[in-house]
């Protein structure tokens, strides 16, 4: 008993020793490309759609991992794709980033990000990449479905006062922040996709982020229930600040409703 007690106090040494050299070299060179599908169903067994909702792509340049996201999309045969936000940080590398999305072969609908504001990103370019999927880039608008079943609503920021009301069918609204949804005064939607927040790229098991950027209020990632109907917040695809993710993947989500 004594010798597996010492045996087992090493072991332990060892592993706290060796703790921070995984964390570092899972942050920096496993998780930040280690894509995860998730898949959620918030139509309660009577869904009819098939919705991908991805975010925050922070491209610079990285062709191959991009594509590989692109080409994961198209394998789930989504109904329609929806984007909330932070495409690229520096204008230079919008071309390519609009080249590659334009591969999805479902229709793409987006809103913009902070950093697509900052970066200077010409938006009459990424409306033309958008539309070219059959979709939109929807700045304070909104537009519906092929069978105007579904109304998607995009917002720029967190002004609601484009948002009109309710026609018929099921309505969508896409925004880059999550705080946003308890802004809405009252507005009601099926499902609120956001983005922004980016898990917080650093999290703690068990706790949660170590720190969420503005905009994002209580919502970290993942399925909340609000005032204004379901909120989904995803992680994001790409980085911001430091290229790392520790215990945060990039994410690909699948909803069903
Ligand atoms: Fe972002």
């Amino acid at each position: 008993m004594r010798l597996i007690g010492i045996g087992s106090k090493k072991i332990l040494r060892l592993a706290l020793y060796a703790l921070p050299s995984v964390c570092i070299v899972d942050g920096l060179l496993v998780e930040p490309e280690w894509v995860a599908i998730r898949k959620i169903d918030i139509g309660g067994g009577r869904s009819t759609r098939r919705l991908v909702h991805f975010t925050d792509l922070h491209y610079r340049g990285n062709r191959t991992f991009l594509r590989g996201v692109v080409d994961r999309i198209n394998a789930l045969d989504p109904d329609l794709v929806c984007f909330t936000g932070d495409i690229v940080e520096e204008r230079e590398h919008l071309g390519e980033a609009l080249d590659l999305l334009k591969r999805i072969v479902s229709p793409l609908y987006g809103v913009p990000g902070n950093h697509d504001y900052w970066s200077g990103a010409q938006f009459d370019k990424i409306a033309k990449a958008f539309e070219a999927t059959g979709g939109a880039w929807l700045v304070d608008a909104e537009t519906t479905s092929p069978d105007g079943e579904l109304t998607i609503v995009g917002a720029s920021s967190h002004n609601a006062d484009f948002i009109k009301e309710r026609k018929r069918g099921r309505r969508i609204l896409l925004t880059h922040y999550p705080a946003f949804a308890d802004m809405l005064g009252g507005r009601k939607f099926d499902l609120i996709l956001a983005g922004h927040s980016h898990g917080g790229q650093l999290r703690i098991p068990f706790w949660g982020a170590i720190a969420l950027p503005w905009g994002s209020g209580r919502y970290e990632k993942g399925l909340y229930q609000t005032s204004a109907g379901p909120l989904y917040v995803n992680p994001g695809i790409g980085t911001f600040y430091l290229p790392v993710r520790l215990f945060c993947r990039p994410e690909i989500t699948l909803i069903r409703l």
